[in-house]
């Protein structure tokens, strides 16, 4: 079995809500422990405001947890210095369900793929070499690279965001939502991608979905989140056939739609008030690479 590249342990996030005088919080993470092995594919699925893309966040240390630690290749995060930190995060990357959030919409498509590289010192006829092997690497053609972001298709757009997030040879990527925002059409073909990257570049990914129907295409294991809780977790065969926690029932009967945030009220029925998550996902000691 290959060794755990990242996890998270005992992870809580809380935000504040408004309240000038007396502030209220919203507790968006409560305590969510997972782990992914190299090359491998963990998917986080959960409705809508159940924490997932606070989960990813943290995960990417865009977020600073509250509570609970990163552990990524061996090392806290939360130890590392700015300059270890900036060398760190060239081995982990996100890629968000709106691609223009990670490209400069003003800048062509080659400068953008050699902003990251020019952060890490390459420049020159190395940064157009590497800048025109992404592309190739991600179905584009070399004429891509002086079109700029608005120029071109969603999907286009998303394997223009995928291959920034490959410009420094990451191990581990967080893919949240990659194709919600595609043509169904589309989809298909940044998934197809996605996989084949993930071999040729032996990657790890978190896939975050609310799409039921893309964890046992994508993933062998599967994190369900609801309320800021994982209240189940194994592999994605037993899970959608034989759910435990009846949130997850819930969503295999297609009584919650993930899409949308749920109606609570109307679902009083359906989930049981007080009942506690049936398996947090737990590491055990010493898994760490
Ligand atoms: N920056 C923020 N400030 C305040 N509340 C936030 C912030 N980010 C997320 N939240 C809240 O945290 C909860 C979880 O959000 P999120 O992680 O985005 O869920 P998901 O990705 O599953 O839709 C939601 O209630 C959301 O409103
Ligand atoms: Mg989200």
């Amino acid at each position: 079995m290959s060794a755990v590249l990242v996890s998270a342990e005992a992870l809580v996030k809380r935000f504040r809500t408004g309240g000038l005088m007396r502030a209220r919080w919203a507790m968006a993470v409560d305590g969510v422990s997972l782990s992914i092995r190299e090359g491998e594919t963990l998917a986080l699925v959960g409705e809508s405001g159940s924490g997932k893309s606070t989960v990813a966040r943290l995960l990417m240390r865009l977020l600073e947890p509250d509570a609970g630690r990163v552990m990524f290749e061996g090392q806290d995060l939360a130890q590392l210095g700015p300059r270890s930190l900036s060398k760190a995060r060239q081995r982990f990357q996100m890629v968000f369900q709106d691609p223009l959030l990670s490209l400069n919409p003003r800048r062509a498509i080659g400068d953008n793929l050699r902003r990251p590289l020019a952060n890490a010192g390459i420049r020159g006829t190395e940064a157009d070499d590497r800048t025109a092997a992404l592309l190739r690497d991600v179905g584009l053609g070399a004429d891509t690279a002086a079109r700029f972001p608005g120029e071109i298709s969603g999907g286009q757009c998303q394997r223009v965001a995928i291959a920034r997030a490959l410009a420094l040879s990451p191990r581990f990527l967080v893919l949240d939502e990659p194709v919600s925002a595609l043509d169904v059409s589309v989809q298909a073909q940044i998934l197809d991608l996605l996989l084949d990257l993930q071999e040729s570049r032996r990657l790890a990914y978190l896939f975050v979905t609310h799409d039921l129907k893309l964890v046992r295409l994508m993933a062998p294991q599967v994190a369900v989140m609801h309320r800021g809780r994982l209240v189940e977790r194994g592999t994605s065969e037993s899970v959608l056939s034989d759910p435990t926690h009846s949130y997850t029932q819930s969503l295999l009967r297609g009584v919650l739609r993930l899409d949308a945030p749920p109606d609570w009220d109307a679902l009083t029925a359906e989930l049981p008030q007080a009942e506690a998550p049936s398996h947090q996902a737990s590491i055990p000691k010493g898994e760490h690479a």
